[in-house]
């Protein structure tokens, strides 16, 4: 029995409405060389919407019962591949250079407040491995630098007087949810060693749960990266591995909201396949042992 199942024609007027609702709505842009993909997905919710064309499916989108679907259709298209410490030398300049720089910097500005922001967040892992960094380098910089003062037992993972703030975004709910349980198999822990299983993480049967005072550290929230309310007053961004889904002017748009989103001199990392030149003027690259950040400048340098 064949298991093929017919597919419903997708004229290339339909395709190009929907390409531009899609757009509209996310910024995510598909060329030529990922519309098999888009084609692939469409069908898929057309079938489960039980239509039989895409324009009734393009209504469908664009009327107002038709939120959730596009939500869905949306998530359907996000491609969430992520990883525990995804290209560690991004995440050792992070640890080594821009938080000991920051920690410095605000220690002298009795500033006792880090903001992170992990843009595009997807199940988690990202954000996860942010916090742990932190905490280790808070751990390392008071080894070095012993508080004015006992520290409480047992001890903290953020030595007060420092609050860590940590948002973990993206347009994916069930991602989202996926991240705020925290609860990863053997192969997604595969790059987390012993000593940090045992430090953040407890057993849960087969699987590994991010310990609750780590998992206190990141507030989980949609935020679409399109729109215009996005957290503000950070001290770095990570958005990894998701300009890349958009086109030049969606990734310029972007890289300006991200500058109103950091602090001044706030850094942001992209994902290590992709780059700023030729989107900004507005932020100067540093580039250290194959990893690259990049550094609001200020109007008055
Ligand atoms: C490939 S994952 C990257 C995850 C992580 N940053 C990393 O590098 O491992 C891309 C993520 O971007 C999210 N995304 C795509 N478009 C978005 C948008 N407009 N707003 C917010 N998140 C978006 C997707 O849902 C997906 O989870």
């Amino acid at each position: 029995m064949s298991t093929l199942t017919a597919q419903v024609p997708l004229t290339d007027a339909e395709l190009k409405l929907l390409q531009t609702l899609i757009y509209q709505e996310c910024g995510m842009y598909f060329d030529e060389r990922r519309t098999h993909f888009l084609r692939d997905r469409l069908q898929r919710r057309l079938k489960a919407c039980n239509l039989e064309s895409f324009y009734s499916y393009y209504r469908l989108l664009t009327s107002r019962e038709g939120k959730q679907e596009l939500h869905l259709l949306l998530e359907n298209l996000t491609v969430n591949e992520t990883s525990f410490y995804r290209v560690r030398p991004q995440l050792d300049l992070f640890q080594r250079r821009i938080l000991e720089t920051l920690l410095h910097k605000k220690q002298d500005r009795r500033d006792w407040t880090l903001r992170i922001w992990s843009a595009g967040c997807s199940t988690g892992q990202e954000p996860y491995s942010l916090a742990m960094l932190v905490c280790d380098a808070l751990a390392y910089y008071y080894l070095r630098n012993p508080l004015p003062f006992d520290m409480p037992v047992p001890k903290p993972l953020v030595p007060p007087p420092w609050k860590v703030e940590i948002v973990a975004s993206d347009i994916n709910y069930s991602a989202l949810l996926t991240a705020g349980q925290g609860i990863y198999n053997e192969i997604q822990m595969e790059p987390v060693d012993y000593a940090t299983r045992l430090r953040y993480f407890d057993k849960a049967a087969d699987k590994y749960a991010v310990k609750a005072t780590l998992k206190s550290l990141i507030q989980f929230d949609f935020h679409n990266l399109k729109t215009e309310f996005l957290p503000q007053r950070n001290d770095v961004i990570f958005c990894r591995n998701v300009m890349i889904y958009f086109d030049e002017a969606e990734q310029k748009r972007l890289v300006d909201k991200f500058y109103r989103c950091l602090n001044p001199e706030g850094y942001l990392f992209v994902g290590h396949a992709e780059s700023l030149f030729g989107l900004t003027k507005k932020f100067h690259m540093i580039h250290e042992n194959n990893a690259t950040v990049y550094q609001r400048v200020e109007e008055a340098q």
